[in-house]
Protein backbone atom coordinates (compact mmCIF):
# COMPACT_ATOMS: atom_id res chain seq x y z
CA UNK A 1 0.00 0.00 0.00
CA UNK A 2 1.47 3.24 -0.80
CA UNK A 3 2.44 5.77 2.18
CA UNK A 4 0.39 8.55 2.91
CA UNK A 5 2.50 12.08 1.85
CA UNK A 6 4.02 14.84 3.62
CA UNK A 7 5.50 18.09 2.62
CA UNK A 8 8.46 18.76 5.15
CA UNK A 9 9.11 22.19 5.50
CA UNK A 10 13.15 21.96 6.86
CA UNK A 11 15.27 19.13 7.21
CA UNK A 12 14.36 18.71 11.47
CA UNK A 13 16.13 16.83 13.66
CA UNK A 14 16.67 12.69 12.82
CA UNK A 15 14.78 11.74 16.08
CA UNK A 16 11.51 13.05 14.22
CA UNK A 17 12.69 12.51 10.61
CA UNK A 18 13.00 9.20 11.17
CA UNK A 19 9.61 8.52 12.42
CA UNK A 20 8.33 10.35 9.56
CA UNK A 21 10.19 8.91 6.93
CA UNK A 22 8.95 5.19 8.06
CA UNK A 23 5.05 6.37 7.91
CA UNK A 24 5.51 8.49 4.83
CA UNK A 25 6.47 9.10 1.57
CA UNK A 26 8.07 12.34 2.48
CA UNK A 27 8.65 15.67 0.38
CA UNK A 28 11.38 17.27 2.41
CA UNK A 29 12.57 20.93 1.76
CA UNK A 30 16.38 21.01 1.64
CA UNK A 31 18.08 24.43 1.69
CA UNK A 32 18.50 26.22 4.82
CA UNK A 33 16.15 29.14 4.01
CA UNK A 34 11.88 28.47 4.72
CA UNK A 35 10.28 27.47 0.84
CA UNK A 36 9.00 30.91 -0.14
CA UNK A 37 5.10 30.65 0.59
CA UNK A 38 4.10 30.26 -2.99
CA UNK A 39 6.39 27.23 -3.17
CA UNK A 40 4.54 25.85 0.16
CA UNK A 41 1.20 26.14 -1.87
CA UNK A 42 2.71 24.24 -4.89
CA UNK A 43 4.35 21.73 -2.80
CA UNK A 44 1.27 20.92 -0.74
CA UNK A 45 -1.11 20.23 -3.88
CA UNK A 46 -1.14 16.26 -3.48
CA UNK A 47 -0.04 15.79 0.06
CA UNK A 48 -2.21 14.29 3.41
CA UNK A 49 -0.09 15.77 5.87
CA UNK A 50 2.30 19.01 6.71
CA UNK A 51 5.17 19.15 9.04
CA UNK A 52 5.58 22.90 9.31
CA UNK A 53 8.15 25.52 11.18
CA UNK A 54 7.33 28.64 12.87
CA UNK A 55 9.01 30.36 10.36
CA UNK A 56 6.01 29.16 7.49
CA UNK A 57 3.28 31.27 7.20
CA UNK A 58 0.20 28.10 6.99
CA UNK A 59 -2.65 30.17 5.83
CA UNK A 60 -6.41 29.70 4.62
CA UNK A 61 -4.44 29.63 0.75
CA UNK A 62 -2.08 26.59 2.11
CA UNK A 63 -4.51 24.98 3.24
CA UNK A 64 -6.83 25.41 -0.25
CA UNK A 65 -4.41 24.12 -1.92
CA UNK A 66 -4.16 21.09 -0.48
CA UNK A 67 -7.45 19.39 -0.93
CA UNK A 68 -5.95 15.61 0.50
CA UNK A 69 -4.88 17.21 4.19
CA UNK A 70 -5.25 15.56 6.75
CA UNK A 71 -3.14 17.47 9.43
CA UNK A 72 -0.79 20.47 10.67
CA UNK A 73 2.40 19.65 12.39
CA UNK A 74 3.81 22.53 13.45
CA UNK A 75 7.29 22.00 15.53
CA UNK A 76 6.84 24.72 17.68
CA UNK A 77 5.05 25.17 21.23
CA UNK A 78 3.47 28.70 19.56
CA UNK A 79 1.29 28.31 16.65
CA UNK A 80 0.79 32.08 15.85
CA UNK A 81 2.29 31.00 11.90
CA UNK A 82 -0.90 28.86 11.38
CA UNK A 83 -4.33 30.52 10.65
CA UNK A 84 -6.09 28.10 13.09
CA UNK A 85 -9.58 29.46 13.06
CA UNK A 86 -8.83 28.66 8.98
CA UNK A 87 -7.57 25.16 9.86
CA UNK A 88 -10.45 24.47 12.52
CA UNK A 89 -13.15 25.48 9.91
CA UNK A 90 -12.05 22.90 7.69
CA UNK A 91 -11.90 20.61 10.70
CA UNK A 92 -7.91 20.34 9.97
CA UNK A 93 -6.43 19.12 13.45
CA UNK A 94 -3.33 21.71 13.93
CA UNK A 95 -0.23 19.91 16.20
CA UNK A 96 2.40 21.89 18.53
CA UNK A 97 5.00 20.85 21.14
CA UNK A 98 4.12 22.15 24.13
CA UNK A 99 6.60 21.11 27.34
CA UNK A 100 9.45 20.00 25.73
CA UNK A 101 10.84 23.36 25.21
CA UNK A 102 9.91 24.82 28.90
CA UNK A 103 12.78 24.26 30.36
CA UNK A 104 15.16 25.11 27.69
CA UNK A 105 13.12 28.09 27.46
CA UNK A 106 13.15 29.14 30.60
CA UNK A 107 17.06 28.42 31.35
CA UNK A 108 17.46 30.86 28.45
CA UNK A 109 15.42 33.56 29.46
CA UNK A 110 17.25 33.41 32.68
CA UNK A 111 20.50 33.53 30.74
CA UNK A 112 19.52 36.57 29.15
CA UNK A 113 18.12 38.35 32.18
CA UNK A 114 21.36 37.64 34.04
CA UNK A 115 23.72 38.76 30.91
CA UNK A 116 21.85 41.98 30.66
CA UNK A 117 22.01 42.51 34.27
CA UNK A 118 25.40 42.19 34.72
CA UNK A 119 26.05 43.56 31.19
CA UNK A 120 28.35 40.58 30.16
CA UNK A 121 28.25 41.34 26.27
CA UNK A 122 28.94 44.94 27.00
CA UNK A 123 31.92 43.92 29.10
CA UNK A 124 32.87 41.10 26.41
CA UNK A 125 32.81 43.49 23.82
CA UNK A 126 34.73 46.23 26.10
CA UNK A 127 37.31 43.59 26.49
CA UNK A 128 37.88 42.41 22.89
CA UNK A 129 38.33 45.96 22.02
CA UNK A 130 41.31 47.05 23.96
CA UNK A 131 39.65 49.17 26.69
CA UNK A 132 40.32 47.21 29.84
CA UNK A 133 43.55 49.20 31.82
CA UNK A 134 42.94 47.97 35.42
CA UNK A 135 40.68 46.72 38.12
CA UNK A 136 37.75 49.60 38.67
CA UNK A 137 35.42 49.98 41.75
CA UNK A 138 33.11 51.63 39.29
CA UNK A 139 33.48 49.76 36.02
CA UNK A 140 30.57 48.16 34.16
CA UNK A 141 28.53 48.37 37.70
CA UNK A 142 25.39 46.08 36.81
CA UNK A 143 21.95 44.28 39.10
CA UNK A 144 21.78 42.41 41.72
CA UNK A 145 19.42 39.52 41.85
CA UNK A 146 18.51 38.51 45.35
CA UNK A 147 15.78 40.62 46.82
CA UNK A 148 14.92 42.37 43.40
CA UNK A 149 11.43 41.70 42.16
CA UNK A 150 10.78 39.64 39.19
CA UNK A 151 7.70 40.03 37.29
CA UNK A 152 6.23 37.49 34.75
CA UNK A 153 3.83 38.64 32.29
CA UNK A 154 2.14 35.46 31.18
CA UNK A 155 2.26 32.36 33.60
CA UNK A 156 1.55 29.36 31.86
CA UNK A 157 4.30 26.71 31.69
CA UNK A 158 7.70 28.55 30.94
CA UNK A 159 6.78 31.44 33.45
CA UNK A 160 6.62 29.56 35.81
CA UNK A 161 9.50 27.40 35.28
CA UNK A 162 11.33 30.88 35.02
CA UNK A 163 9.89 31.38 38.62
CA UNK A 164 11.28 28.47 39.86
CA UNK A 165 14.68 29.36 38.52
CA UNK A 166 14.29 32.65 40.63
CA UNK A 167 13.70 31.03 43.54
CA UNK A 168 16.89 29.78 43.74
CA UNK A 169 18.25 33.45 43.59
CA UNK A 170 16.06 34.65 46.48
CA UNK A 171 13.79 36.90 44.66
CA UNK A 172 10.41 37.85 44.97
CA UNK A 173 8.25 36.85 42.18
CA UNK A 174 5.13 38.21 40.62
CA UNK A 175 3.33 37.49 37.74
CA UNK A 176 0.06 38.62 36.12
CA UNK A 177 -1.60 36.19 34.34
CA UNK A 178 -5.49 36.30 34.94
CA UNK A 179 -6.28 32.49 35.05
CA UNK A 180 -3.13 30.99 36.15
CA UNK A 181 -2.72 29.40 39.62
CA UNK A 182 0.36 30.69 42.46
CA UNK A 183 3.45 28.03 41.84
CA UNK A 184 6.86 28.69 42.94
CA UNK A 185 6.60 31.18 45.67
CA UNK A 186 4.77 33.70 43.26
CA UNK A 187 2.13 35.94 43.87
CA UNK A 188 -0.75 36.98 41.06
CA UNK A 189 -1.13 41.01 41.12
CA UNK A 190 -2.20 43.18 38.30
CA UNK A 191 -0.49 44.41 35.33
CA UNK A 192 0.19 48.07 36.91
CA UNK A 193 1.79 47.12 39.86
CA UNK A 194 3.50 44.42 38.62
CA UNK A 195 5.47 47.32 35.74
CA UNK A 196 5.93 49.31 38.99
CA UNK A 197 7.18 46.85 41.10
CA UNK A 198 9.26 44.67 39.50
CA UNK A 199 13.16 45.14 38.77
CA UNK A 200 12.95 42.39 36.60
CA UNK A 201 10.11 41.81 33.77
CA UNK A 202 9.86 38.53 31.86
CA UNK A 203 7.77 38.14 29.17
CA UNK A 204 5.71 34.69 28.46
CA UNK A 205 2.58 35.69 26.60
CA UNK A 206 1.81 33.37 23.07
CA UNK A 207 1.52 35.92 20.05
CA UNK A 208 -2.61 36.43 19.96
CA UNK A 209 -4.02 39.65 18.64
CA UNK A 210 -4.30 40.60 21.91
CA UNK A 211 -0.88 40.50 23.09
CA UNK A 212 0.24 42.06 20.04
CA UNK A 213 2.89 45.79 21.00
CA UNK A 214 1.34 44.62 24.30
CA UNK A 215 4.33 45.88 25.61
CA UNK A 216 4.50 49.82 24.64
CA UNK A 217 5.15 53.35 25.21
CA UNK A 218 2.45 53.23 27.94
CA UNK A 219 3.72 49.58 29.49
CA UNK A 220 7.12 50.86 29.66
CA UNK A 221 6.26 54.32 30.96
CA UNK A 222 5.31 52.55 34.08
CA UNK A 223 8.22 50.59 34.64
CA UNK A 224 11.07 51.30 36.74
CA UNK A 225 13.87 53.05 35.75
CA UNK A 226 16.60 50.21 36.62
CA UNK A 227 14.26 47.50 35.10
CA UNK A 228 15.82 45.08 32.81
CA UNK A 229 13.11 43.36 30.20
CA UNK A 230 13.28 40.26 28.99
CA UNK A 231 11.22 39.01 25.64
CA UNK A 232 11.52 35.20 25.08
CA UNK A 233 8.00 34.47 23.81
CA UNK A 234 7.37 36.38 20.51
CA UNK A 235 8.78 39.85 18.84
CA UNK A 236 5.41 41.17 17.86
CA UNK A 237 4.26 41.13 21.64
CA UNK A 238 6.63 44.13 22.24
CA UNK A 239 6.60 47.31 19.76
CA UNK A 240 10.37 47.50 19.36
CA UNK A 241 9.87 51.35 18.36
CA UNK A 242 8.63 52.04 21.59
CA UNK A 243 11.77 49.77 23.65
CA UNK A 244 13.99 51.91 21.43
CA UNK A 245 12.87 55.01 22.76
CA UNK A 246 13.09 53.83 26.25
CA UNK A 247 16.73 51.95 26.04
CA UNK A 248 17.65 55.34 24.39
CA UNK A 249 16.34 57.80 26.67
CA UNK A 250 17.08 55.77 30.26
CA UNK A 251 13.34 55.33 30.98
CA UNK A 252 14.58 51.27 31.62
CA UNK A 253 18.15 49.63 32.57
CA UNK A 254 18.42 47.30 29.68
CA UNK A 255 16.90 44.39 27.19
CA UNK A 256 17.52 41.25 26.18
CA UNK A 257 15.72 39.92 23.86
CA UNK A 258 15.65 36.35 22.00
CA UNK A 259 13.17 37.13 19.44
CA UNK A 260 12.17 40.31 17.68
CA UNK A 261 9.66 41.71 14.46
CA UNK A 262 11.06 40.59 12.01
CA UNK A 263 12.92 37.70 11.89
CA UNK A 264 15.84 37.76 11.26
CA UNK A 265 16.74 41.22 12.41
CA UNK A 266 17.68 43.58 10.18
CA UNK A 267 20.81 44.67 10.69
CA UNK A 268 20.03 48.51 10.27
CA UNK A 269 17.78 48.09 13.39
CA UNK A 270 18.61 51.22 15.46
CA UNK A 271 18.02 48.54 18.65
CA UNK A 272 21.58 47.06 17.79
CA UNK A 273 23.11 50.78 18.42
CA UNK A 274 22.71 50.19 21.93
CA UNK A 275 24.65 48.40 24.58
CA UNK A 276 22.06 48.23 26.74
CA UNK A 277 20.04 45.75 24.70
CA UNK A 278 20.87 42.14 24.07
CA UNK A 279 19.73 40.65 20.91
CA UNK A 280 19.77 36.87 20.32
CA UNK A 281 18.36 35.02 16.88
CA UNK A 282 15.67 33.06 18.30
CA UNK A 283 17.39 30.28 20.34
CA UNK A 284 15.38 29.84 23.78
CA UNK A 285 14.95 25.83 22.83
CA UNK A 286 18.28 25.36 20.85
CA UNK A 287 18.76 23.11 22.73
CA UNK A 288 20.23 19.43 21.23
CA UNK A 289 17.74 17.44 23.24
CA UNK A 290 15.00 19.89 22.87
CA UNK A 291 15.10 20.22 19.50
CA UNK A 292 14.90 16.63 19.00
CA UNK A 293 12.09 16.00 21.26
CA UNK A 294 10.13 18.81 19.58
CA UNK A 295 11.10 17.03 16.07
CA UNK A 296 10.07 13.44 17.76
CA UNK A 297 6.98 15.11 19.28
CA UNK A 298 6.13 16.47 15.58
CA UNK A 299 6.27 13.61 14.08
CA UNK A 300 3.85 11.83 16.39
CA UNK A 301 1.22 14.45 15.87
CA UNK A 302 1.69 14.22 12.61
CA UNK A 303 1.58 10.01 12.27
CA UNK A 304 -1.68 9.95 14.30
CA UNK A 305 -3.41 12.67 12.18
CA UNK A 306 -2.32 10.63 8.95
CA UNK A 307 -3.97 7.49 11.14
CA UNK A 308 -7.62 9.36 11.96
CA UNK A 309 -6.49 9.33 15.80
CA UNK A 310 -6.54 12.44 18.05
CA UNK A 311 -2.89 13.92 17.97
CA UNK A 312 -0.76 13.66 21.65
CA UNK A 313 -1.19 17.76 21.20
CA UNK A 314 -3.48 19.38 19.33
CA UNK A 315 -4.34 23.33 19.71
CA UNK A 316 -8.26 23.07 18.07
CA UNK A 317 -9.54 19.71 19.56
CA UNK A 318 -12.98 21.05 18.82
CA UNK A 319 -12.23 19.60 15.29
CA UNK A 320 -12.98 16.12 16.55
CA UNK A 321 -16.87 16.93 17.82
CA UNK A 322 -19.29 15.92 15.86
CA UNK A 323 -20.66 19.13 15.70
CA UNK A 324 -19.05 22.13 16.00
C1 LIG B 1 8.28 27.73 19.95
O1 LIG B 1 8.29 26.50 19.95
O2 LIG B 1 7.24 28.38 19.79
C2 LIG B 1 9.57 28.41 20.19
O3 LIG B 1 9.51 29.77 19.89
C3 LIG B 1 10.69 27.75 19.44
O4 LIG B 1 11.89 28.24 19.95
Amino acid sequence: MAKPKVFVTRVIPEKGLALVRDFCDADIWQDELPPPHAEIVRRVRDVDSLLSLLTDKIDAEVMDAAPRLKVISNMAVGVDNVDVAAATARRLPVGNTPGVLTDATADHAFALLMSAARRIVEAEKFLRAGKWKTWSPQLLLGADFVGATLGIIGFGRIGQAVAKRAQGFDMRVIYYDPIAQPAFGASPVDLEPLLRESDFVSVHVPLTPETRHFINADTLSKMKSNAILVNTSRGPVLNQTDLYNALKSGQIFAAALDVTEPEPLPLDSPLLELDNCIIVPHIASASKHTRDMMAFMSAQNLIAGLKGEWLPNCVNPQVYKTSM
